[in-house]
């Protein structure tokens, strides 16, 4: 691992230290009395075994939602987020970096994540997170247009839809301006910025405002051998960028955000101003002929979240960049297994390429 990597600090969920011992849970513990106490706000510690507390979540779950029944959209919008607090409040018992209860999955993020502290207590729902996220480093994803895996690190965005990364593959295939530098702006896993590189390009700046996603990038790059033509940055935008390219790629979240993001919702959810900031610097970072590239989708027009679309906002409203194509892709079908939301179905990615005017 390089000196950048040892001096970005990686986001992890907050060890949990109490001072007193609490509520102790074991298999015979009545379980309807421990959903009680977490929804009460109470700790209640897991000390038997791992599958205890899937069944303490479990009678949780049954407390808050009973049988199925046709409740209105908000009510159940509440109960969630009910169940977030109080499941978030039955703890898992860390010990020498492990979790400490037998029937316990492996997670090696224990591990990576805190080097500066072995004993402590997380959440069981933050457990389970790191677990999921370890299944996919270690095993990797195939994504198409690439010959190798990435292994996308704890708390990094990437992407499981392909359409938006079929879209920009044709397009790649097609470009036929300089490639002597690229900057991939959100890089998320790198998924982009490895894309550039296999087509040529000689340099990638890679940024993100995630910590977790440079080093993840960074990590991937060195398996692949990649590193020296790979730039990572953690950087707000451009902040940290002080080059010009040949063609700026960004595919940013796609959803408004309705309250403050932080961590992986920032993949998801924009709060207002970025795009405003990301048009007003981009052009700063572009050579004259350079190409602007984004990737967006209708999601939240379909989803009836907002009506506003930020690039056409900035084509009709500023006079900095000129619109040389848009390509739209319709979302490919769900598989038959996925039972995907009515507002999917009129979904599409749209590929914009914008140049200075
Ligand atoms: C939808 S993901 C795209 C990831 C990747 N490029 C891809 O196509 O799969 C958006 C990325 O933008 C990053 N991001 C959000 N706000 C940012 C900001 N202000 N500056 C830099 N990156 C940002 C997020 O952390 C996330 O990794």
């Amino acid at each position: 691992m390089n000196e950048l990597l040892k001096n970005i600090k990686p986001e992890r969920p907050e060890p949990i230290l109490l001072k007193h011992k609490p509520y102790s849970v074991n298999k015979k513990t009545d379980r309807k009395k421990v959903a009680e106490k977490l929804l009460s706000g109470s700790y209640a510690l897991v000390e038997d075994k791992f599958p205890t507390g899937l069944a303490v979540l479990a009678e949780l779950k049954k407390t808050l939602f009973g049988k199925k029944s046709k409740e209105d959209f908000k009510a159940y919008r509440e109960k969630r987020t009910e169940y977030h607090h109080a499941s978030n409040n039955l703890l898992v018992p860390i010990r020498k970096n492990k979790i400490a209860l037998p029937k316990a999955p492996e997670t090696g993020w224990l591990e990576k994540l805190y080097p500066d502290i072995s004993d402590f207590y997380l959440s069981f729902p933050q457990v389970q997170g790191l677990n999921s996220a370890w299944q996919w480093y270690i095993r990797g994803i195939k994504y198409p247009g690439l010959k190798k895996k990435l292994y996308p690190w704890y708390g990094t965005y990437f992407p499981t839809r392909y359409d938006h990364l079929i879209s920009f593959d044709k397009w790649l295939k097609n470009y036929s301006g300089r490639k002597s530098t690229a900057i991939d702006m959100g890089t998320g896993c790198g998924v982009l910025a490895f894309k550039l590189l296999n087509r040529g390009f000689e340099k990638v700046i890679a940024a993100d405002i995630n910590p977790n996603a440079v080093i993840s990038v960074m990590e991937n790059a060195e398996k692949l051998g990649l590193a020296g033509r790979l730039d990572v940055r953690q950087s707000d935008l451009f902040e940290h960028c002080d080059e010009k390219a040949d063609l700026i790629v960004f595919n940013p979240p796609w959803l408004p955000a309705q309250q403050d993001v932080s961590g992986l919702d920032s993949a998801i959810y924009y709060e207002s101003g970025l795009f405003e900031r990301f048009f007003e610097q981009a052009g700063n970072y572009l050579y004259e002929n350079g190409t602007l590239l984004l990737l967006f989708s209708n999601l939240a027009r379909t989803a009836g979240i907002g009506d506003t679309h930020p690039v056409e906002e900035e084509l009709e409203k500023h006079n900095r960049y000129r619109k040389v194509r848009l390509i739209k892709r319709k979302v490919s079908k769900p598989s038959r297994k996925t039972k995907r939301r009515d507002h999917r179905k009129d979904e599409y990615v749209e590929l914009w390429e914008l140049a200075l005017i």
